[in-house]
């Protein structure tokens, strides 16, 4: 997607994009080895946006991996399957959206790669996406997003970090990658 077509959805849409900027590819790579994406079975991705970190994870996933990207707003989604057609998308709000649709009986996914703008979501609207994916999370499996540094000590972002260790068996962070536009480090959080 060209930086006019980002910045136009930037435009109309910025409590939910809450970014300036796609992340990097060195934030992409900091988060694909966080995650373990390379020995991924079963990847959820939220909010994949113009697909900065769908191109990663597309990278390095296994070949009989399944993928699966949530996505509210529909224009992305309608660039995002083209671009990627053996993954699937849904246009869907990750707060309600039926996993049932796309996991049988017993299924999870092992890793979930978010891109969503936690520290712009308030508390409410972050424990209610988090209370519908989490439990679609393998035991052992993480769930990893990413915090703009600095960022993280406002309201929303300590509030996310705190449901984080309330919510998973264990929350660590990585080093910052200065790269990025605005920096910005990884959340890793482990269920039980
Ligand atoms: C900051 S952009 C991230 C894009 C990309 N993953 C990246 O890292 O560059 C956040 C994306 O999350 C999407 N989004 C926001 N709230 C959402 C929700 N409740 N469910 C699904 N997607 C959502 C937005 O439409 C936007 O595309």
């Amino acid at each position: 997607m060209s930086a006019a077509a980002f910045i136009k959805e930037l435009r109309h849409n910025w409590k939910t994009i809450g970014a300036v900027a796609p992340s990097s590819p060195a934030l992409a790579e900091r988060m694909m080895e966080a995650a373990g994406v390379w020995q991924a079975r079963r990847i959820l991705e939220l909010g994949p946006g113009t697909g900065a970190l769908t191109t990663a994870i597309a990278d390095v996933m296994p070949h009989t991996a399944g993928y699966l990207g949530i996505e509210l707003n529909e224009t992305f989604v309608g660039q995002l399957r083209p671009r990627f057609p053996r993954m699937r998308f849904e246009c869907a709000d990750a707060r309600n959206f039926d996993f049932s649709q796309v996991l049988a009986a017993g299924e999870k996914f092992d890793v979930v790669i978010s891109g969503l703008p936690w520290t712009s979501f308030p508390r409410g609207l972050q424990q209610s996406i988090l209370g519908n994916v989490l439990p679609h999370l393998a035991p052992g499996g993480c769930f990893t997003t990413f915090a703009y540094w600095g960022f993280h000590h406002l309201p929303g972002g300590r509030q996310f970090r705190s449901l984080l260790h309330e919510m998973t068996h264990g929350v660590e962070t990585t080093r910052i990658v200065w790269g990025n536009l605005p920096p910005a480090f990884v959340y890793l959080a482990r269920m039980a």
